[in-house]
């Protein structure tokens, strides 16, 4: 594997099930995979999960992990092309990226949305580079338009927990003070096209995601027509993609609350975290024996896990 940056990186997705559960059982058994091999993960932006994991997960394999904050742990990094560098920028990713490929066998990259522009966002401009100049393979830690190894990690979630062999798995657009990325919803609405589950997106008006996330997807706009009847309940918000990265609605009658968990069919609530309580969902159903953000949260190591262990076996 050269390269994790959507769904169609992981090939088969029962095949990446049965090696997560295997990775799961038995975390050390490829130590020598990453001996002397290492991974350089790149952080443009905050994070706890991403980091954590990823650096639990290549260390599993015998890595050597090295995390680097861009700007407060090196230079702050220019990232547009054919710009006078006059301002407070004193590296420009071109010179960067081959510098840190030269040190890595594995890369990882968290560069989320900006919100300046939708194009420049949606083409990838910063991902695309270190997968154009770094010389090595490269793992999405979150770019401006998906999030991988978060919906790796849910989709094994959903497996590990799901009673029926084709659960219906509902993403629900929740409330936010802040204007989030679209990078979340949008790789789980591509991975769980893909999967064996019946999907519905519902979100209000405005908020659809771009065309190529919701093709193929069930929208319903009732919130509660959508959760009838769903196994499991993924809550998220996200800024709009048509009026790009603006909020439209704070309305809080779609905040996931004990009377919306009773329209579903004893649903599992999921969400990547960092969650805003009483924002997206309340202290009780996040509290509640239904809810499984803390086991989902522990599979972004078996999803970080596969796709190093994958790289390494191709390098
Ligand atoms: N879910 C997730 O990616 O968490 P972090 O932003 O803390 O890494």
């Amino acid at each position: 594997m050269k390269r994790f940056l959507k769904v169609e990186d992981i090939g088969n997705l029962d095949a990446a099930l049965k090696e997560a559960a295997e990775v799961k059982k038995t975390p050390f058994a490829w130590q020598n995979l990453g001996k002397n091999k290492t991974a350089i993960l790149i952080f443009f932006n905050s994070s706890l999960r991403t980091r954590l994991s990823t650096q639990k997960a290549a260390q599993n394999l015998g890595m050597n992990a090295i995390v680097l904050n861009v700007g407060t742990d090196s230079w702050q990094l220019e990232t547009e092309m054919g710009v006078v560098m006059d301002g407070n920028k004193s590296e420009h990713l071109r010179e960067a990226i081959p510098v840190i490929g030269s040190y890595a066998d594995i890369i990882g990259v968290r560069s989320f949305a900006k919100f300046e522009s939708r194009e420049f966002d949606y083409q990838e401009t910063i991902l695309n580079q270190f997968i154009e100049y770094s010389g090595c393979p490269v793992i999405s830690l979150e770019s401006a338009t998906r999030h991988p190894c978060q919906a790796f990690a849910d989709l094994i979630t959903i497996e590990e927990y799901k009673k029926v062999k084709r659960p219906k798995v509902v993403l629900t657009w929740a409330p936010h003070p802040k204007a989030l990325p679209q990078a979340v919803p949008n790789s789980f609405a591509e991975w769980m096209k893909v999967a064996d589950v019946d999907f519905v997106i519902t979100c209000p008006e405005g908020y659809q995601l771009a065309p190529e996330f919701m093709k193929g997807a069930h929208y319903e706009p009732d919130q509660k027509k959508a959760l009838e009847g769903a196994d499991f309940v993924y809550a998220k918000n996200w800024s709009s993609y048509e009026h790009y990265g603006q909020i439209l609605s704070k309305d809080m009658s779609w905040t996931v609350d004990a009377e919306h968990m009773s329209w579903t069919n004893n649903a599992k609530f999921m969400h990547c975290l960092p969650v805003r309580r009483n924002m997206i969902v309340t202290d009780e159903v996040i509290d509640s024996p239904n809810s499984i953000v803390i086991p989902e949260a522990a599979n972004r190591v078996v999803s970080a896990q596969v796709v190093i262990k994958r790289m390494l076996e191709s390098l």
